[in-house]
């Protein structure tokens, strides 16, 4: 704790003033690299044709995204509800054979890869079945529904060799790599505790989308919808609020969470589960029969340091995560990352010496001098020290991760957030869910590859 005598610190600050009032935090926008392919043109051979199974917001959003990436072509689309074949071919901005049964595009041998943006519940059927037809993958976020999906999913990507990536973007945003560099660099000293946060305020951030006025059991395919759930008569609130219903979603955990824990792995070079999880948060505003929280706050342990998260949805300060090192501190805010280093040079201890007698202070800060003879120098200015990067305008995560993906396709080379980045990513989703819906700390049982109470 420090006192608000003038300290031998602010003396230094003071004496220095003139350099300070010059000097200024330094920003700079960040680059992309350049797209694999952009050069130049693209021979038919390194040409990746890939279906789209789910082309519901986010599925349209990635075919969007998709024209973008240089040697690439969506050929065919998937989707239970027929107004999402109309807005897929609106998306790619032409016409693609559409089908409501993925299956018929797995038979296709033209097909390499293959997009899956479904409900989080029907994720791992189609994932284990584009693995047996020999697709590569890239499944949306949160990978698995259950933890029981997620093994099976691993299992079944590795036994058919299949290239595979999670739709978590920020792992190949050009944000969060310059975030990483700074981390790996050790200019954040120790770092044992991670904070981050999303919140949002506004009814389509809480999942109450508009129900569209075609929506029936003649142009949706409900039963298909079912698979892997329980059955139940024809509800349009169901099928296109899933995120608030734990028999196709995982709440906040899966839709946000994910996001923040996927991008605390990367930056922190984290490839596990988290050992213990322990959730508060409760259902305040949102009271419309969702199984889910509007607020949750979860508190990981993992062995080298302790990360907080909180997703709520009664505030609108978006995204936010804060490294907390013993010798900076890195922020990242929506599209920016700053670097702020601490002074940490060593200073005498005047708090406590504050009322010692004079002559005891006195002989105190000679000594302390005469041990630290260079902690004079005006070496520290936080503001001259700090770093922000932004990310330049119109810059979009989507296509560099897709890009990674459609890369990797052609090298085999495993994509960082491949199936055990997502699984261990989906499982902290779990492990939040299990402790805020038991009331108990869940403990990740690795061996049992089970959540214990
Ligand atoms: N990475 C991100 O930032 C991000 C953003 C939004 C959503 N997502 C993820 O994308 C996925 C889809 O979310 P959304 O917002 O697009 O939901 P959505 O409800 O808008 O679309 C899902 C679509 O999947 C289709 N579908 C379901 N099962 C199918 C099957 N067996 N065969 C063919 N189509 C099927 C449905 O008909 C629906 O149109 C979710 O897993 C979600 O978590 C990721």
């Amino acid at each position: 704790m420090k006192n608000d005598s003038w300290t031998r610190r602010n003396f230094i600050l003071a004496g220095t003033g003139a350099a300070a009032a010059g000097a200024a935090i330094k920003y700079s926008v960040l680059e992309p690299s350049p797209l694999w392919g952009s050069s130049g043109r693209v021979a038919p051979s390194d040409r990746v044709r890939f279906a789209a199974i789910g082309a519901g917001i986010r599925g349209c959003i990635l075919l969007r995204a998709s024209l973008q990436v240089p040697g690439v072509e969506c050929v065919a689309v998937s989707d239970l509800y027929d107004s999402r074949h109309t807005a897929a071919e609106l998306a790619l901005k032409k016409s693609v054979p559409l089908t409501r049964d993925y299956r018929t595009l797995l038979d296709r041998k033209d097909i390499d890869a293959v997009i899956i943006a479904t409900m989080d519940h029907q994720h791992r059927r189609v994932f284990v079945d584009a693995c047996a037809a020999g697709k590569d993958i890239y499944c949306e976020k949160p990978m698995s529904h259950t933890v029981e999906d997620g093994f099976l999913m691993v299992e079944a990507a590795q036994k058919a060799s299949r290239i595979v990536q999670i739709g978590s973007q920020r792992v190949s945003s050009i944000l969060y790599a310059r975030a990483k560099e700074i981390y790996d660099s050790g200019r954040l000293g120790e770092v044992y505790a991670i904070q981050a946060s999303w919140d949002r305020n506004n009814p389509g951030g809480a999942f109450v989308c508009p129900i569209p006025p075609d929506a029936n059991e003649q142009t949706i395919d409900w039963k298909t919808f079912l698979e892997g759930a329980p059955q139940r008569p024809f509800d349009p609130i169901r099928f296109f609020r899933w995120r608030c219903f734990s028999d196709y979603g995982s709440g906040l955990a899966g839709d946000l969470f994910v996001h923040l824990i996927s991008g605390i792995h990367f930056v922190t070079g984290t490839n596990t589960v988290a050992q213990r999880a322990q959730s508060a948060g409760g259902l305040f505003h949102y009271k419309d029969g969702r199984d889910f929280p509007d607020l949750i706050e979860t508190f990981y342990d993992y062995p080298n340091f302790r990360v907080m998260l909180r997703c709520n949805l009664n505030n609108d300060q978006g995204e936010f995560f804060g490294f907390y090192g013993n010798k900076g501190t890195l922020v990242i805010r929506e599209s920016s990352v700053t670097y702020t280093p601490q002074d940490t040079r060593p200073e005498p201890d005047d708090y406590t010496v504050m009322w010692w007698p004079e002559h005891q202070r006195k002989e105190y800060m000679q000594q302390w001098e005469a041990e630290h003879p260079s902690a004079s120098a005006p070496k520290f200015d936080a503001k001259k020290e700090t770093e922000v990067y932004n990310l330049p305008r119109n810059y979009d995560d989507v296509v560099d991760h897709q890009a990674r993906f459609f890369e990797a396709v052609r090298s085999r080379n495993k994509t960082v957030e491949n199936e055990e980045f997502g699984n261990n990513a989906a499982l902290g989703c779990h492990l939040a869910n299990y402790a805020y819906l038991n009331r108990t700390a869940a403990v990740w049982d690795a061996d049992a590859r089970e959540i214990k109470g």
